[in-house]
This record gives C-alpha cells, sequence and structure tokens, in this order.
C-alpha cells in the first residue's frame, strides 16, 4: 500500500474532505464511494460548473477559453469551501491557482490521488470529455505531468490508485481520516 503522509493536528478549519490530482486518478469515483461512507455530502466543482451553466466544460473551453474557466473554477471552489463540511472533488488543474491550494490546504484534509503515467494513458484513451485531452492523449498526459510536477505536494496525504480496487483506497483514506480527527 501506497500513502505517504503529512504530519498535521485535525483542526476545526479544516472541516471538508478535498480530492485533487491528475486527470484519471479516480478523484470522482473516489468521491462517490467516500461520500456512501462517510455521512458528508458529495460536491464536484466540474459538475457544480456544468449545472450552472447548463452545458459541458468542453463546450465552456471551446466557447470561452481555459483563463475563463479557471477563474470560473476558483469562484465555485471559494463558494462550496464557505458552505458545509463536504466531500469536495476537484478538477485535475484547480492547483494551477495558488490561492486554490491556500484556500483548500486551510479549509480541508486534502487527498492527492496519483497514478502511473502508464494507468492514465490507459484510463483515459477513450475520453472525449476533457479539452486539454485533445489530439494524442499519451502526449498530453506526459505533458501535463511535467507541467504540474509539485503543484499537488500541499495535500496532507498522497496515495496512489493504480494498483488498488477503489474499495482498498476508501478503505486507506478512512484509516487516514480516523488518525487526522483524533
Ligand atoms: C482539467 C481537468 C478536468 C476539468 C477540465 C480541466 C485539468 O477535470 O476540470 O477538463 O486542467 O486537469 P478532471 O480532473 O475531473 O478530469
Amino acid at each position: 500500500m501506497s500513502v505517504k503522509r503529512k504530519k498535521r493536528n485535525g483542526s476545526m478549519t479544516k472541516q471538508h474532505v478535498i480530492l485533487i490530482g491528475l486527470m484519471g486518478t479516480g478523484k470522482t469515483t473516489v468521491g462517490q464511494e467516500l461520500h456512501k461512507r462517510i455521512a458528508y455530502p458529495w460536491v464536484d466543482t466540474d459538475q457544480a460548473l456544468e449545472s450552472k451553466w447548463g452545458f459541458s466544460i468542453a463546450r465552456y473551453f471551446a466557447q470561452y477559453g481555459e483563463e475563463a474557466f479557471r477563474k470560473e473554477e476558483t469562484t465555485i471552489l471559494k463558494a462550496i469551501l464557505d458552505g458545509p463540511p463536504s466531500i469536495i472533488t476537484t478538477g485535475g488543474g484547480i492547483v494551477l491557482r495558488q490561492e486554490n491550494c491556500e484556500w483548500m490546504r486551510q479549509k480541508g484534509w486534502v487527498i492527492h490521488l496519483t497514478a502511473h503515467p502508464e494507468v492514465l494513458i490507459q484510463r483515459l484513451s477513450h475520453d472525449q470529455s476533457r479539452p486539454l485531452l485533445l489530439g494524442n492523449v499519451a502526449d498530453k498526459i506526459w505533458q501535463l505531468i511535467k507541467e504540474r510536477k509539485g503543484k499537488y505536494d500541499f495535500a496532507d496525504i498522497t496515495i496512489d490508485t493504480s494498483k488498488q480496487t477503489i474499495d482498498g483506497v476508501i478503505q486507506e483514506i478512512i484509516r487516514e481520516w480516523q488518525k487526522f480527527k483524533r
């Protein structure tokens, strides 16, 4: 089992459970399952934006571009962080803005999900919904890995999802969460 943990005590302000990580690391699937196991509502930043706009992320990127998307992403993240304690799953690029990272760190217990590049490529090779993967998926993933190196390092724990079942990942998270809350 591969879990890296930072020593930090449980804090009243860190009230959310937040999942960050590159596309394809399993944030949404894990968030959904975690929601069934701990009594917190589940909110996804991408889904919240799509419901607000009434159309997809892909369409938003095509119409308004990435910079506008990042602004919207920051606004929705802030609103969610100001809400009740929740499991929050985020878009892979949420870490691109330093302010987002600072708020997430202050207001949540942050879990970074990772996976080996080959696993990401396999999981995402037929994906049509992610605008940043248009073209050669393998090349795009390698590029994102390079560009985002170190950006997720502020997380409280890091879990590699490459070789584990969802249930294994959930059990690990719950074990770590209980330690953090102590
Ligand atoms: C993005 C990841 C996507 C989505 C958008 C941009 C990124 O979310 O927010 O396509 O920049 O990594 P997922 O990580 O849930 O796929």
